[in-house]
């Protein structure tokens, strides 16, 4: 597999298949987003006619320099930010508002209410969303903390625990709501490099059991190569789409490799080859 900025799963598909019709409908479609935030007397554009579409099961990317929009456009996804043009379509239908069908993980630590367990924290959201009882709830919260192996930590409030161990919260709790699509916003970026490894091979080995469609951002090359399937490079001020790539031929173990080397330096230049932003601490 090699990159090129045209390689989208769209056309890949296209090309083996020679007919576009064979192609499902996607599941989320972000189609020519402007996204600006709007004080008295200032506007701030953070993002311009950015488009991509999401197919179900995919690890779709946003990957850019700080500013460059991302969190942003998870936010528009969220739909706690409308758009200024454009639209953003999940299943077909306009996203008006948040739902539990787009939840969240933050990079935060703090993102989990401290005066609740671990359990109660993973069950809250099913019972006030209506979607389950109380007992039906808790035996969800269960089934993934189990998942995210931390079931011997169920009563345990989150101040006892580790970073890694409260974002593994936080995963249980947004895929317990069986979101349509799970968004993260550079969820391990405040975790110490080993853990943050660690949390990757999580991530993808939960998504290998349960093949839910993700949107994950990052600022890390490597982070996206290794967790994506689909990266969509984004320039800043305003965020723009510079490229599309197909990163299926890697993943955990190609780290070292000749192959994911050339990968991540063509996609740095993809990002950086105005020189604008460049100040080499963009690599991880
Ligand atoms: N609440 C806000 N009010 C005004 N401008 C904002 C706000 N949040 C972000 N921005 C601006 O929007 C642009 C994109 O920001 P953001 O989406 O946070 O980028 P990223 O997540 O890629 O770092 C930046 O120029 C940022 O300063
Ligand atoms: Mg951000």
């Amino acid at each position: 597999m090699t990159l090129s900025e045209a390689s989208t799963r769209g056309a890949a598909a296209v090309g083996a298949r020679g007919d576009r019709t064979a192609l499902p409908p996607p599941l989320l479609c972000v189609d020519g987003v402007t996204l600006e935030y709007r004080a008295p007397g200032r506007v701030v554009r953070a993002t311009q006619n950015v488009s991509f579409d999401i197919w179900e099961a995919d690890r779709f990317i946003l990957l850019g320099a700080s500013g460059c929009g991302k969190s942003t456009l998870l936010k528009a996804v969220g739909g706690f930010v409308t758009p200024r043009e454009g639209r953003i379509l999940l299943e077909g239908k306009p996203v008006r508002g948040p739902g539990p069908d787009r939840v969240a993980v933050f990079q935060e630590f703090d993102q989990l209410p401290p005066w609740k367990t671990v359990r109660e924290n993973v069950a809250f959201p099913l019972r006030i969303s209506g979607r389950l009882g109380r007992k039906e709830a808790s035996e969800r919260a269960a089934h993934y903390l189990e998942k995210v192996g931390l079931t011997r930590f169920a009563d345990a409030y989150p101040h006892t625990l580790s970073g890694g161990m409260k974002q593994r919260v936080a995963i249980a709790r947004a895929l317990a709501m069986e979101p349509r699509v799970l968004l993260m916003d550079e969820p391990f970026a405040a975790l110490d490099a080993l853990t943050r490894r660690r949390m990757q091979e999580e991530l993808l080995a939960l998504w290998e059991d349960v093949r839910f469609t993700l949107l994950f951002v990052t600022h890390s090359i490597e982070e996206a190569l290794i967790v994506g399937n689909r990266i969509a490079l984004l320039s800043p001020h305003p965020g723009r789409m510079r490229a599309e790539i197909n990163s299926h031929a890697w993943g955990l173990h190609s780290g070292g490799s000749p192959d994911f080397q050339a990968a991540a330096n063509r996609i740095h230049s993809l990002l950086f080859e105005d020189g604008d932003a460049h100040d080499g601490k963009d690599r991880q």
